[in-house]
């Protein structure tokens, strides 16, 4: 495969030198750009969208070609893998994702199975290779998928929740049916990171977007537990290349010591946390992504510029940090203001990477 032209945000993630700081956002291909607008109307659906390679990799291409993005993530969702499981996935227009099925007791939570990422998952994977075959080495791919417990939470819940007083009831109530989807999922997981690597995914993320709600000892439990069991597993190289893993607990900025410690290369923050303290705190252990508040790109330009100067001064000098959101951006935000943003990391980050460091 061809050889990187940019692989920036490679190096930032293994914490070596770089000459800017690398730059992409989360949910980068997405609702905000109108030409995602027409090619999700042209697929039918968010998740035909998601099933058709040749589309996924059309609107995975769409934000590399309006801004100097230093990263492509492939377009997909974490909830593939449940809809594998045979939960039966849909989008409520306007209400998020939903199953048919959600697994809420022993009879079908002994049924789950470990979905084949070369069967019912095939389409992912083979939009990784596509995608990896359209960049033709512009940008590295960022492969992904939800952690174990992010994802119990859609399969219990049967949906998003503000409470989670299901997940939690049958946490506090039943832990051993909560720790046997666990299991499933963590080794669900591993396999379907382990298929987008051997496609060609260069680096791969894990969102744990729920583990924040949980409590101190509970994340280590039904959390933290999983992610370190995925990370055991997951391959560290690929033809010859260190494959970075970032793990993202959206709220987990008070464990970070602990998440440091799960075998990652990279702590994703979302934008609660310093990254100056965040920094001290995890040392030369792993490197950093974030944190702005997505909320700034609704600020004007000159806001979005001193927002980005700030976050880019508390991280200070030298190697270890990409930039990001706190979370996922917004679908309305303004894209011109993202246009903005990226110039401002790549301009005002120059001043933080020196000759040697
Ligand atoms: O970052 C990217 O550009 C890659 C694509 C991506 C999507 N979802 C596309 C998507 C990624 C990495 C995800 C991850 C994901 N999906 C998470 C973890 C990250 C996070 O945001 O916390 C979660 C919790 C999901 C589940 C999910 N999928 C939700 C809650 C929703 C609804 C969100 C909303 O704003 O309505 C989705 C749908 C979804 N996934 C959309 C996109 C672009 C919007 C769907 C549409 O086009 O209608």
């Amino acid at each position: 495969m061809t050889a990187l032209k940019n692989d920036t945000l490679i190096r930032a993630l293994l914490r070596q030198p770089t000459d800017y700081t690398p730059v992409w956002l989360m949910r980068q291909a997405g609702r905000y750009l109108p030409e995602y607008n027409r090619t999700r109307a042209r697929a039918g659906n968010f998740l035909a969208l998601c099933k058709s390679p040749a589309l996924a990799t059309e609107v995975t291409l769409q934000p590399l070609d309006r801004y100097g993005l230093d990263a492509a993530i492939l377009f997909s969702d974490i909830l593939t893998i449940p809809d594998a499981m045979g939960l039966g996935l849909y989008f409520a227009e306007g209400e998020g994702p939903r199953f048919e099925r959600p697994t809420q007791d022993a009879a079908s939570i002994g049924k789950l199975h470990v979905p084949d990422p070369y069967g019912e998952l095939r389409y992912v994977i083979d939009a990784v290779a596509e995608i990896r075959r359209a960049l033709a080495g512009r940008v590295p791919l960022i492969g992904f998928a939800g952690s174990p417990y992010t994802l119990a939470c859609y399969m219990v819940e049967g949906g998003a929740s503000d409470d989670f007083r299901i997940i939690k009831t049958m946490l506090y109530k039943e832990p051993a049916l909560l720790h046997r989807i666990l299991d499933v999922n963590a080794q669900s997981v591993a396999l379907y990171l382990n298929a987008q690597i051997e496609a060609g995914a260069q680096a791969v993320m894990v969102f744990d977007t729920w583990g924040g709600n949980l409590s101190h000892d509970a994340y280590r439990e039904f959390s933290l537990a999983y992610l370190a069991r995925v990370l055991a597993s997951v391959k560290r190289d690929h033809i010859g290349k260190r494959v970075p893993v970032i793990v993202f607990t959206k709220g987990g900025g008070l464990w970070l010591e602990s998440i440091a410690g799960c075998g990652c290369d990279c702590v994703g923050l979302d934008w609660t946390t310093n990254l100056a303290d965040a920094r001290r705190r995890v040392g030369d252990q792993v490197s950093l992504q974030g944190n702005l508040d997505p909320m700034v790109l609704f600020s004007t330009p000159q806001i979005i510029r001193e927002e980005t100067g700030k976050v880019l001064a508390s991280f200070g000098d030298g190697p270890g940090h990409v930039f990001n959101l706190g979370h996922g951006i917004s679908q309305f935000s303004p894209p011109e203001h993202v246009a903005v943003l990226i110039d401002a990391v790549h301009e005002l980050s120059r001043a933080y990477h020196h000759d040697g460091d």
